[in-house]
């Protein structure tokens, strides 16, 4: 059989389900194919969490590392129960206040979870997306579907179906099309085989929504640089890597513009462009380089949706150099500084203070 059949391609939205189309996908699940879906978060490609052989060849698609485990994606709050070993009740009040929605929960596995899906772990990953096509989906394909981002390992999550076609379109069998995802940023991953709830991966739900409901909610201090492994294996690896260098440019407002300015100055008279990733309310002040509004910082969930796609779009542009402000927004700047991090490599640097009289 041909290895390499290019995806099939189907268009629809939340607003009209193509369930006959969603039916055959399904299908294709169920008989241990792939299908790349939209959630809110990210496009997942998606196969049966409860088939060995399909978890292995989402591993093969992706080009991910087979100790890296999968997310099993559920469609009913009760089919927690015929994965998970075991509940804290505070998982519960979180999968009652976020379910359906952008978390992902943590506990002890059960048996009819294979160990290819959970890369070996004895624990498992359940997440319910908020998405009405992921969830029929995930109904028609068997109620299990484990998904990782749909795009090739170590490039920017998709938030287009044509960024799933870009990374993917030889390895799967069918990709459905719902538009841009909604949020732009992976769940918030929380950890519950431990005594104290960690966050392992930071996302749209922030640490102090979390204590709002639940009270004692850690951070995993593997997340600082330095401070140990990560306990999540993805969030160890440089994801989100661009080609061009990225640097990310810290400071006051103007001091940072004025720094920008300097490296696309200095860029052109070696007769190169950077690229800039700033914001509607500085993207006008940038006269040098290639630049791009992620959104307003006044609605920092335009940032967030918008980061991935011109991480993307600097890559096509084939630019060496890539230079972004911080966006440490109140409340999803963690999730977003989080990915702009690996992005960047963790390269900060301090922008230079401008001299009072030169403002
Ligand atoms: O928003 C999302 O979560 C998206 C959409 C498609 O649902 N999925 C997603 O999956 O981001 P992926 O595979 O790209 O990221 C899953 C992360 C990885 O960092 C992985 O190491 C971690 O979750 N993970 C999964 N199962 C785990 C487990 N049992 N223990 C620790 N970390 C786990
Ligand atoms: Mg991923």
């Amino acid at each position: 059989m041909a290895e390499s059949l290019r995806a099939e391609m189907v268009r629809m939205t939340q607003e009209k389900p193509d369930y006959q189309a969603l039916s055959r996908a399904g299908r294709i699940i169920r008989e241990g194919g792939l299908v790349a879906f939209p959630t809110e978060t990210v496009y997942g490609l998606g196969g049966n969490a409860l088939d060995r052989e399909a978890s292995r060849k989402i591993y093969a698609a992706k080009g991910r590392p087979s100790d890296n485990p999968l997310i099993v994606h559920i469609c009913e709050m009760e089919d927690l129960y015929r994965i998970a070993a075991y509940v804290p009740p505070m998982a519960v009040k979180l999968g009652k206040r976020f379910w359906p929605g952008p978390l992902t929960m943590i506990f002890q596995k059960r048996d009819l979870v294979p160990d290819s899906t959970t890369g070996g772990q004895d624990t498992v990953a359940v997440r319910l997306p908020d998405h009405l096509l992921a969830r029929i989906l995930i109904r028609e394909g068997g109620g299990f579907i484990a998904a990782p981002s749909a795009n090739t390992s170590g490039r920017p999550s998709p938030t287009l179906a044509e960024h799933v076609a870009e990374d993917l379109g030889d390895a799967v069998d069918m990709i459905i099309d719902g538009g841009p995802v909604g949020i732009g940023l992976e769940s918030t991953i929380v950890d519950f085989t431990e005594e104290v709830p960690k966050v392992l991966r930071p996302g749209y739900i922030s640490l102090e929504m979390l204590r709002e409901t639940i009270g004692e909610v850690e951070m995993d201090p593997g997340l600082i640089p330095g401070e140990g492994k990560p306990k999540a294996p993805g969030m160890k690896y440089r994801h989100y890597a661009p080609k061009a260098d990225l640097t990310i440019v810290e400071g006051e407002t103007e001091d940072v513009i004025a720094t920008i300015c300097g490296f696309a100055g200095k860029a052109r008279e070696k007769g190169e462009q950077v690229g800039i990733m700033a914001c509607d309310e500085t993207a006008g002040r940038y006269p040098l380089g290639i630049v791009r509004s992620m959104g307003s910082r006044m609605r920092e969930e335009t940032i967030a949706a918008h980061l991935y796609q011109v991480l993307r779009e600097f890559d096509h542009l084939g630019v060496r150099e890539i230079y972004s402000e911080a966006f440490d927004t109140p409340r999803m700047g963690e999730a977003i500084m989080n990915r702009l991090l690996k992005a960047a490599g963790h390269r900060v640097i301090q922008a230079k203070r401008q001299e009072e009289n030169e403002r």
